[in-house]
């Protein structure tokens, strides 16, 4: 039924999720029919990987020209391009990997395209944005983590203009990613306090709230009333407690389902060249998950 192609031929452009473990992986359920629906000659396989380097000297056929990177991969990959966008350079895990034409491999990460595409969506959607700039320049934005997920949001926020703020368990560690976007950091324990504005843009990129605990969140009820906009990466519940309890303050939410989503559109568009069947990807995910 995946897999279910007229024709599998010399001229069919392979592509692939490359993780450990990656039975649960939803992309090929997601590209195969995608690819299909827009006439596109590609497969898409989900590719169960120890090592990254070792995987791809053995695969280096001509007929493999991409490749997503699943959890614990996200960083090796990095190590294993050939070039880097600045941007996964910066944030120092790449999400995806194309084969140029001249054989080069070339890493991306479109995670951070995914969130901050939604968020702006968000804010545009909450406050009846009309400007043409980005709703995010200017505005105090806080990430709380500070690992892969919390870099790509930090780097994708500072680019669009916003003053970021990190705030991490691990101060330190939120100090240096930090120092990294030009931002504040605070420790996540200390952010109940911290308001010195209405209107700021929360996002959480810890794992706190991630089924099975789903009873947890990363910050107090209380402190949400000083937020606009609330994001939580986590998307597996779609209704975090942190989301719940962010509705109930007031402020407008973004789910992670919709980082999924956007970062999917994105990833699409680098593999086939051809524009995402948006609405037909977005009814396969609602029927898969
Ligand atoms: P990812 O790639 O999904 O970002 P990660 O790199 O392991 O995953 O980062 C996990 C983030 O969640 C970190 O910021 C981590 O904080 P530390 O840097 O202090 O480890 C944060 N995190 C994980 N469990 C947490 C918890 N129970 N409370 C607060 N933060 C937590």
């Amino acid at each position: 039924e995946l897999y279910n192609f007229r024709h599998i031929g010399a001229d069919t452009k392979v592509h692939g999720v490359i993780g450990n473990p990656i039975g649960h992986s939803k992309s090929p359920h997601l590209y195969n029919p995608a690819f299909k629906s827009v006439g596109f000659n590609g497969i898409y396989l989900p590719l169960l990987v120890d090592s990254v380097s070792n995987f791809l000297s053995t695969f280096s056929s001509p007929d493999f020209v991409g490749y997503s990177y699943t959890i614990p991969h996200k960083v090796d990959g990095l190590r294993c391009c050939d070039e880097v966008d600045p941007i996964a350079k910066a944030i120092g895990a790449i999400s995806c990997m194309i084969k140029k034409p001249d054989g080069k491999l070339k890493g991306y990460n479109v995670d951070y395209l995914g969130a901050i595409t939604a968020i702006e969506e968000g804010l545009r959607e909450s406050k009846g944005w009309s400007g043409s700039g980005s709703p995010l320049a200017g505005k105090l934005f806080v990430v709380m983590g500070a690992g892969g997920a919390g870099k790509a949001l930090a780097y994708g926020a500072k680019e669009k203009g916003a003053r970021v703020v990190v705030a991490n368990r691990t101060y330190e560690k939120g100090r240096e990613l930090a120092r990294n976007v030009g931002g504040q950091a605070i420790a996540l324990s200390d952010l109940k306090d911290f308001h010195p504005e209405q209107g700021m843009v929360l996002a959480n990129a810890t794992s706190v709230g991630m089924k099975p605990n789903i009873h947890l969140t990363p910050i107090p009820k209380e402190a949400l009333k000083h937020y606009s906009l609330v994001f939580d990466a986590i998307y597996t519940p779609k209704l975090t407690r942190l989301l719940r309890e962010s509705q109930e303050a007031g402020a407008a939410v973004v789910y992670g389902t919709e980082m999924f989503i956007n970062q999917a559109f994105v990833q699409f568009e680098n593999f086939t060249g051809l524009p995402a069947p948006k609405q037909f990807i977005r009814e396969l995910l609602a029927t898969n998950t």
